[in-house]
């Protein structure tokens, strides 16, 4: 009987283990950007804007009224980026490249994923036009 207690509490905390960790996971799913190949342009309307926009990624904060500036909505983020996010003499160091960056404590906000950053300095590297 008390045996019988003893796995019926270990059962019931190994579920609850279970329960919490499931909760780490991230169901939302976000566009698969291809990684960049260099000699590809990189089309800001095509390819970057949507970064922002899609699943509300960026834009659930960076838009008119939002808890954050810039704005990055359809239509504004080209003129939200370019000139003041974007440092041409050193992309690296651009602030629509860097402060998201998966690799920088900057944003303790959402991430750039690798891909996206890397997608983004190329643009930035082929001139940060509003193609
Ligand atoms: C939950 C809200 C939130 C989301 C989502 C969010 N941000 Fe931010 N972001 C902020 C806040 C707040 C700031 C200002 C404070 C700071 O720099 O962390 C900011 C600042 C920035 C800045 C610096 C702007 C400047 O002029 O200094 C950049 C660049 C930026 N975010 C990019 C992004 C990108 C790219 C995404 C999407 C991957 C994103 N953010 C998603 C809240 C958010």
């Amino acid at each position: 009987m008390t045996n019988n207690r003893h796995y019926l509490n270990l059962l019931m905390f190994a579920s609850l283990l279970a329960i919490l960790s499931s909760c780490s996971y991230d169901f939302i799913e976000y566009p698969v950007v291809i990684p960049p190949d260099p000699n590809d342009t990189v089309y800001f309307a095509e390819k970057i804007a949507p970064i922002f926009t899609a699943n509300d990624n960026c834009t659930s904060c960076h838009k008119d009224g939002g808890a954050a500036s810039p704005d990055f909505s359809t239509g504004k983020a080209y003129s939200s980026i370019v000139p003041n996010l974007i440092n041409e003499a050193d992309p690296e160091s651009s602030l629509i490249y860097w402060h998201a960056h998966p690799s920088s404590d900057a944003h303790t906000w959402k991430k750039l994923t690798t891909n996206e950053a890397d997608l983004i300095l190329l643009w930035i590297q082929q001139g940060a036009l509003n193609n």
